[in-house]
């Protein structure tokens, strides 16, 4: 006899439509394989055109959420609405009337995920989320089941397929403007691209995966920089000097401490991270016995997607524990005292002592030079690229202060952080 699971859809944009795809087209042979057979009982979303394609398929349709939530044969409501609210309280109702819940939502994970769980615990139903990070890597059931009994100290991470594919495509010559709209045009997008381009989206993966491996309460303050200032000749620049251009999440536990951040980062071209090209996430995670782990796979589209939505309902119907998340308070290393070694881009009037007063300000701050170069031109005024020793961020913010004293610079310093993964 099969094991049924009988499950409620709520919301039918792209990855939602996409769950009926795979649901058309797999049940049987997930019948077949898991000895779980999924019976879709009702779909709602607020938009009568995004239900036709379920009426089409014969599943019956609402407008009302609370019709799923009132119907008793309903075991799992699936959310795949997005964006804070009202997907919040419709996972919340849920959870109260006993019912599991699968999402795809980093947002109201990040942002609600402690409230969500002990929620979850009370009523003694889970709440699985794989789609939520990493498209269709397994990256939540590696960090939860597979390496459980060892303790991760790092993550390092491509999180965001919209970016990726951005920074992969102005590699190849591609305007930024150009790449994002392709982007968009291929769905793996957010409904707003700031989220993308900004480095939100990124940061609300990053705070749950860091919660879920250090059982830490995250939250959303992250500090977070997206890809908005990066040029063509940024991208250049560090492929000349062997880096590629990656926006990168990062978070590390050490001395009781957790270090997080997300920003554009040069890595070496020679890292496994350099060839994650297009809408591919990677996420290389460092436990304490296991050592490196990598994983790497579409992180955004449709059937990527809600191909791991499916799967956690194959997972819901294949247990019966309930998952125990206790996320304690953890201390969050202060921006300031992050240390890595930085690339400066500075645009400088050519004449003669500004290097010196650069460099003054630097060694005024403790920041010391490891390479530089400036090329001639015709210009007015001459890029020069420095990149630095370690040094802390803190010492970053004073050096970049005193820049602004020399006006023979002429713009903001543009400032790259390199990564080393040590
Ligand atoms: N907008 C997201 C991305 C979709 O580009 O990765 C998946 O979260």
């Amino acid at each position: 006899m099969p094991v049924e699971v009988n499950v409620g859809l709520v919301g039918l944009g792209n990855i939602g439509s996409g769950v009926l795809d795979i649901l058309k087209e797999n049940s049987e042979i997930i019948e077949k394989r898991t000895g779980v057979r999924i019976n879709l009982v009702a779909a709602c979303d607020k938009s009568k055109e995004q239900l036709e394609k379920a009426i089409t398929l014969g599943i019956p349709t609402t407008e009302n959420f609370k019709d799923l939530l009132n119907n008793e044969k309903i075991g799992v409501i699936i959310e795949l609405i997005g964006g804070y609210e009202p997907a919040h309280s419709i996972i919340i109702d849920a959870l109260r009337a006993k019912k599991h819940v699968i999402t795809a939502n980093k947002a109201v994970l990040a942002k609600y995920g402690t409230e969500i769980f002990a929620e979850a615990q009370k009523n003694n139903v889970n709440v699985l989320f794989e789609a939520a990070v990493g498209g269709c890597i397994p990256i939540i059931r590696t960090i939860e089941e597979s390496y459980s009994s060892d303790r991760i100290e790092k993550i390092y991470g491509i999180l965001n397929g919209t970016t990726n594919f951005i920074l992969t495509r102005m590699g190849e010559g591609m305007s930024y403007e150009e790449a994002l709209k392709k982007a968009q045009e291929l769905g793996f997008a957010e409904a707003d691209p700031s989220f993308d381009v900004e480095g939100k989206d990124t940061a609300q993966k990053l705070s749950i995966l860091a919660g879920l491996a250090f059982d830490a309460k995250i939250g959303c303050e992250i500090f977070t920089e997206g890809i908005t200032k990066i040029t063509k000749s940024d991208i250049d620049f560090a492929k000349e000097l062997g880096y590629v251009i990656k926006l990168l999440a990062i978070a590390k536990k050490e001395n009781g401490q957790i270090e997080l951040r997300v920003h554009p980062t040069m890595i070496p071209a020679s890292h496994f991270f350099a060839n994650i090209s297009n809408e591919f996430n990677a996420v290389l995670l460092s436990g304490a016995n296991t050592g490196e782990i990598l994983l790497s796979g579409k992180g955004a589209g449709k059937l990527p997607t809600a191909t791991v939505v499916v799967t956690d309902i194959i997972e819901l119907g294949s247990r019966v524990r309930v998952t125990q998340r206790n996320f304690e308070n953890v201390k969050i290393m202060p921006f300031e005292e992050v240390t890595s070694r930085f690339l400066l881009r500075l645009n400088v009037a050519d004449k003669p002592g500004i290097l010196a007063e650069i460099a003054k300000s630097l060694g005024n701050n403790g920041i010391s030079i490891a390479a530089l170069s400036q090329k001639e031109t015709n210009m007015e005024t001459v890029p020069i690229i420095l990149i630095t020793h370690k040094a802390s961020e803190g010492q970053l913010i004073k050096a970049i202060k005193e820049f602004e004293s020399i006006k023979e610079i002429r713009e903001k310093a543009s400032v790259l952080r390199i990564e080393d993964f040590d």
